[in-house]
């Protein structure tokens, strides 16, 4: 059993019969912050083109704001609405060569790796897949899988945190392997804010995306997109608009007629996930995962995949009969039917429970799940 915080959950307008498991997906906003992006919208409905005319010079206010928490500067960093469109910007724009060739890993998030292919389609390239096991003990194995591909390679694409198996890869040791190799890196850390430090999730790269709208919670639609100076020159966003050619700054801020208010409540998320304390609420995810892990290893009686070392605050575990990868979705559905809202992964051929620990999981839905899951995987038929 782990302690939870009644007063964190009764932040969140979470309905009270669904055991939410899965904050990793979409993340969850806190009410406050909630009010916060209404508050800018009522100021944009008041008068939407002097709201539009200031839009600039707020845009880059929020940047600064957000920065210091990625241990980076406001003028180093643009919003974009989430990690894929990040990661296509970069695909899309950078300087290829027809033959170069790409590595990235079997556990990348299934629409990059849909990007990767893409992007190799239309500028001539090589999509290099390394296989990297799971189960996962040892982040020494991915850094020893990934370095055999790295010799010639022009980019490496890899996730700070991996979404099929929740595995946080070693990204600090793949940043010095690639780099003593003269090889660019782009870090999809989609889940990084908020789960792990600015230098874990491998700020530096090259090229670096990451989601305020996962674990830093932050309105949706929320990310971050770093380069290092070499590449800003550049980086450009996917949509052509007026910025495109003075900078990427300007290109990526002045970009059309959106909806900016989830960038703009962005600093009060920040702030809200701070009060909070943004360390102890790692530190108290990472130990609920842990413990979360152990539960549900326990009670289906399956080894825990991941070793502590590479876990962050998402636990990931085998349901206690196999379930084929076809079956995941039917899976997911019967078990949100009993009130319990939890993603079924798919990796390796067969589906995974992967949860996320937020502070606002109890203990309580954790039971839930371990408990309903005999009578969902019997309603599926296994
Ligand atoms: C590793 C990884 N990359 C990319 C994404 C996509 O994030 P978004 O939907 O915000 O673009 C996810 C989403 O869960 C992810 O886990």
């Amino acid at each position: 059993v782990f302690p939870s915080d009644p007063a964190f959950r009764a932040a969140f307008a979470l309905a009270p019969d669904v055991a939410p498991l899965n904050h990793g997906s979409y993340g969850a906003v806190p009410r406050a912050v909630s009010r916060a992006q209404d508050e800018l919208r009522g100021a944009f409905e008041a008068d939407p083109v002097a709201f539009m005319e200031d839009l600039g010079p707020r845009l880059r206010a929020a940047a600064s704001a957000v920065a210091p928490s990625l241990s980076l500067r406001g003028e180093e960093v643009v919003f974009v609405e989430n990690a894929t469109s990040g990661v296509c910007a970069v695909l899309g724009s950078h300087p290829w060569r027809p033959g170069d060739r790409v590595v990235t890993t079997n556990h990348a998030y299934g629409a990059v790796r849909l990007a990767l292919d893409v992007t190799a389609r239309r500028f001539g390239l090589v999509v290099d897949v390394v296989d990297v096991p799971f189960p996962l003990h040892d982040g020494g194995v991915v850094v020893d899988a990934v370095c055999r591909h790295l010799p010639g390679a022009a980019m490496l694409v890899i996730d700070a945190i991996t979404s099929p198996t929740a595995v946080v890869f070693p990204i600090p040791d793949l940043l010095r392997e690639a780099r003593a190799r003269g090889v660019p890196v782009l870090v999809d850390a989609a889940h990084a804010p908020g789960h792990l430090s600015p230098d874990e999730s491998g700020v530096t790269a090259d090229y670096w995306v990451g989601n305020l709208h996962k674990w830093s919670f932050a309105p949706r639609g929320t990310a971050v997109l770093t380069a290092s100076s070499r590449w800003r020159s550049t980086l450009r966003p996917t949509v052509v608009s007026h910025g495109y050619e003075e900078g990427w700054i300007c290109a990526f801020d002045g970009l059309g007629t959106r909806d900016p208010t989830a960038w703009l409540t962005a600093p009060v998320a920040l702030s809200w996930r701070d009060a909070w304390g943004e360390a102890h609420l790692r530190a108290g995810n990472h130990a609920r995962a842990r413990v979360v892990a152990a539960m549900l290893s326990e009670r289906w009686r399956q080894p825990i995949p991941t070793s502590t070392s590479v876990m962050g605050a998402m636990a990931i575990v085998a349901p206690p009969r196999p379930v084929g990868a076809q079956r995941a979705p039917v899976l997911h559905a019967a078990l949100r039917r009993r009130g319990v809202q939890v993603p079924c992964t798919v990796f390796g051929g067969r589906t995974w429970i992967r949860v996320s620990a937020q502070a606002y999981v109890s203990a309580d839905d954790v039971e839930k799940l371990a408990s309903v899951m005999e009578d969902a995987l019997a309603e599926i038929g296994v």
